[in-house]
């Protein structure tokens, strides 16, 4: 059901123990639930958030509007992991609650200093004509989840951008913390903001530069900039909302990009020789990407595997969103590569069997597999009896894969195509695919290419056919120890 925008920005407290148990009840009753993904039991899961490593745990956030399938009134949910496969949530949700952030705790990051985690995120005001107004504020959380907000802004918005300014990612470089901050300018163009931190005081910053990454000025808005090192290379993660698709073609009602440059110049905010923009994800949703280089060095990701302003089957059950499995950067011959940390192996029930066409399966497996050289393969997953379901052809004559949901279960977003394709060199071509009950992750050559997403597929939809070509290698059931139905 469609909330209002009074229901959206209703205050928590003003919700019924009746509404909310309906809520429970509708969401309860998907048969679409995820079993080894971050997902909410009920209401909308939008970005990650804070990821970080924080009391000998990984940190991880999410954006959340509790009542419903809605962008409404935003909290942060905390969850943590000590594998970055396992992840559990906490109990402790950051609400908003003061007049710096009164219509949504947004987006942001999270770094460790002294006994504390730091949380610097954007707080969503808005006035009585319904004007906005954005605040980078922070919130200082104890290891046993007591939370304190600071009660004054720690960066307002400067007077040459408009109040698309949002979603701070603090980072380390050399000694010093920085932050970049998403932003629109005057003339409603897309611009990242690099501030740094005074005598490395996290609530004391100046701005440095505008980040200088060769933008080709056509988005109005980048959400979600974060800046990560891949063996000292920087790498820009960021979502140019509106990028003109003669720049980088893009199916998803919004993209979510990278750049790979050579070096970092914090004074001039440089990032020299950027690559060009290239998509980070070619499949049906990955939007709002976090990435944070790990204490042990590691450029680590974490997408949502859903979209802005996209209704999704799930709705109906008062429930929207997921977010991707937990990725690693790497850099090999100048491309990037993610692929699931390696703990996600743990994930696997047993030493697999040979990969084959299976009647009927729970959803839930991950399948190892070559695709040989010199020939046109398609194999369907979530297949019925009819073998209609969500078709993957691989052409390794021609290095093309192409994803397509159209006979995969409920349809929506239609209007931005069912299909998806990427290429690759030709000759054989690897997949890694990790399938859990709506999602699917695609990591082609071991990540080289990557094709996340979502399919809604109907209660026959449950098995593997191989439909030609030639493939071969294995499926391993997943076992998360968490019951599913
Ligand atoms: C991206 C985004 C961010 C914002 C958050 C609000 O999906 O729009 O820019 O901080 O979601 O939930």
């Amino acid at each position: 059901m469609a909330l209002t925008r009074e229901q959206k920005y209703r205050p928590y407290a003003d919700w019924s123990e009746a509404e909310l148990e309906k809520i429970k009840e509708n969401a309860a009753r998907s048969p679409w639930h995820t079993n080894f993904h971050i997902e909410p039991p009920y209401g909308l899961l939008n970005d990650p958030n804070g990821f970080s490593f924080f009391k000998g745990k990984w940190q991880l956030f999410y954006q959340y509007f509790p009542f419903g399938a809605a962008h409404g009134l935003k909290s942060w949910v905390q969850t943590e992991s000590t594998d970055l496969v396992h992840f559990e949530e906490t109990g402790t949700v950051l609400t908003p609650d003061s007049p710096l952030d009164s219509h949504g705790m947004y987006s942001g990051s999270a770094m460790q200093f002294g006994d504390k985690l730091f949380i610097f995120y954007t707080g969503n005001v808005r006035d009585e004509n319904w004007l906005r107004q954005t605040y980078q504020n922070g919130v200082l959380l104890d290891s046993k989840g007591n939370w304190e907000k600071v009660p004054k802004a720690l960066i307002a918005q400067p007077d040459d951008v408009t109040a698309h300014f949002r979603d701070p990612q603090i980072f380390y470089y050399e000694g010093e913390y920085y932050a970049l901050i998403g932003a629109q300018n005057k003339n409603k163009k897309g611009l990242i903001k690099l501030y740094k931190a005074d005598n490395r005081d996290y609530k004391a910053w100046h701005f440095a530069a505008d980040l200088d990454f060769a933008n080709d000025g056509t988005a109005y808005m980048m959400e979600c900039p974060n800046l990560v090192f891949v063996d000292k290379q920087p790498v820009l993660l960021y979502c140019p909302q509106g990028l003109d698709k003669t720049i980088s073609d893009y199916r998803n009602i919004y993209p979510n990009m990278y750049k790979i440059a050579q070096s970092f110049e914090p004074e001039t905010g440089k990032l020299k020789e950027p690559s060009a923009i290239q998509n980070l994800d070619y499949g049906f949703e990955a939007y709002a990407t976090q990435g944070f280089n790990a204490p042990d060095g590691r450029a680590l990701t974490v997408s949502w595997l859903g979209l802005p302003d996209i209704a999704y089957p799930t709705d109906k059950f008062d429930y929207q969103g997921v977010l991707s499995l937990v990725k690693e950067l790497k850099i090999k011959d100048g491309k990037l590569y993610q692929y699931p940390v390696e703990a996600i192996v743990s994930l696997r029930k047993d030493e697999g069997k040979t990969f084959d066409n299976l009647p009927s399966t729970n959803n839930v497996y991950e399948l190892e597999l070559i695709f040989a050289a010199q020939e046109q393969t398609e194999i369907i997953l979530f297949a019925d009896q009819k073998g209609k379901g969500f078709s993957i052809m691989v052409d390794s004559k021609q290095g093309e894969i192409t994803i397509d949901r159209s006979q995969a279960g409920e349809q929506y977003a239609t209007e931005y195509g069912q299909t998806r394709s990427c290429s690759v060199d030709p000759g054989q071509i690897s997949a890694n695919i990790f399938i859990d009950k709506s999602v699917f992750e695609i990591f082609i050559n071991k990540g080289e290419k990557v094709f996340s997403g979502r399919v809604f597929p109907n209660k026959d939809q449950t098995g593997i056919l191989i439909k030609n070509g030639d493939v071969s290698g294995k499926y391993y059931e997943l076992d998360y120890g968490r019951k599913t139905n």
